[in-house]
């Protein structure tokens, strides 16, 4: 079998070593990497597959030497101008940002969900948003199963899909907190200063915002119209309706999901806890009376989604509520990035 040539493209960022780790972890015939970030990491050693790597600063020529594939996690910005040049040269890229995920050219793709579009690409495929590719692993067989009529999303979103600004604010928040020994002036809303926050509008500790990416004229955020938009791309269900609300929780990673579904087919509430069983890297954590449910902290580490509080909605004829939580850094980007490499590889 040929051995192949990857970049890694924003491989000092929060999701580009976790790139790291899962290429660690998968072993595929790849024999050669470089890893690319800009030039305020130009030089940076990083160790990797046992041996030390030298961070290249990314330019207009990195892709000049023959690489099959890249995983880009650099942001939009930096997809946008570097992910074309690296396609004209004969490379896929697998890219984590939102530049390409509507163009109609670009394959939007979830390993379990619709791999069957990863042949489509033009030399770029896109990585679908972190809540999204959690919810269409869990949704996915449900839609095939009962035809789902209407999603609505809540969405406790992680600070680590923020990147390690997001991170940061929580650190520093919680720094604060532990110094000022005070918990009444947190309870009262005397938040000693934000001079600290580096990503959020405002503090993440002690809060949750319900404010992901930018707020577009329609009221909604970018966060929320791309988990709509993503959603009917991977699922082929253009016309699906979905609602959705996307907050910023004061955790360090995983996100956790309130899904819930109408379907247009009636449905036995243990056979559809059966067909979630029986999915594709789906695991089910539904016992309320064990106090078993899904978690941030069980899903840490993990590239499964986990699955609980299954019960019916009574108020429509056939809904569903659903609590889907996962790694988002892992299966929300660097695990499903590595996973489209793996099937260029294999398939
Ligand atoms: P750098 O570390 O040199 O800034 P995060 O969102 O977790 O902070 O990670 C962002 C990643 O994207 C980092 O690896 C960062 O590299 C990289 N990056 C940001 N801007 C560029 C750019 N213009 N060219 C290449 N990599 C970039």
């Amino acid at each position: 079998m040929k051995n192949y040539k990857l970049a890694v493209v924003g491989a000092t960022g929060v999701v580009g070593r976790t790139v790291l780790k899962v290429l660690e972890e998968k072993k595929l015939p790849i024999s050669e990497y470089v890893l690319f970030a800009s030039s305020r990491s130009c030089g940076k050693k990083i160790n990797f597959m046992g041996k030390e790597y030298i961070v290249q600063e990314l330019t207009e020529h990195s892709f000049d030497e023959g690489f099959d594939f890249a995983i880009f996690s650099a942001g939009g910005d930096t997809s946008k101008k570097y992910s074309p040049i690296a396609a004209s040269k004969g490379c896929i890229v697998v890219d984590n940002s939102s530049a390409f995920r509507m163009d109609k050219d670009v394959p939007l793709i979830v390993p379990e969900v619709n791999p069957e579009e990863i042949k489509n690409n033009h030399g770029i495929i896109a990585n679908p948003n972190c809540s999204t590719i959690q919810a269409v692993v869990a949704l996915k067989p449900l839609d095939d199963k009962y035809k789902i009529k209407r999603i609505v999303y809540s969405t406790y979103q992680a600070v680590s899909g923020a990147g390690s600004k997001g991170i940061e604010d929580l650190e520093n928040g919680i720094t604060q907190f532990s110094a000022s020994k005070n918990v009444m002036s947190f309870v009262e809303g005397n938040v000693p200063n934000t001079d600290y926050l580096v990503k959020f509008p405002y503090p993440i500790f002690n809060n949750c915002l319900p404010h992901i990416d930018v707020f577009l004229d329609n009221g909604y955020t970018k966060e929320e119209e791309k988990m709509i938009n993503e959603t009917r791309k991977i699922l082929k269900r253009p016309d699906l309706k979905i609602t959705a609300t996307t907050v910023r929780v004061p955790v360090f990673n995983s996100h956790s999901e309130s899904i819930n579904v109408e379907f247009e087919n009636d449905f036995d509430l243990d056979d559809l806890k059966n067909t979630l069983k029986e999915g594709c890297n789906i695991i089910v954590q539904d016992d309320i009376n064990n106090t078993i449910y899904p978690l941030s902290s069980f899903a840490n580490g993990h590239d499964e989604v986990f699955v609980g509080r299954i019960r019916r909605d009574y108020s429509v004829d056939y809904g569903v509520n659903l609590w889907v939580v996962a790694d988002n850094i892992r299966k929300g980007a660097a695990s499903n990035a590595v996973q489209i490499v793996e099937k260029l590889i294999y398939s």
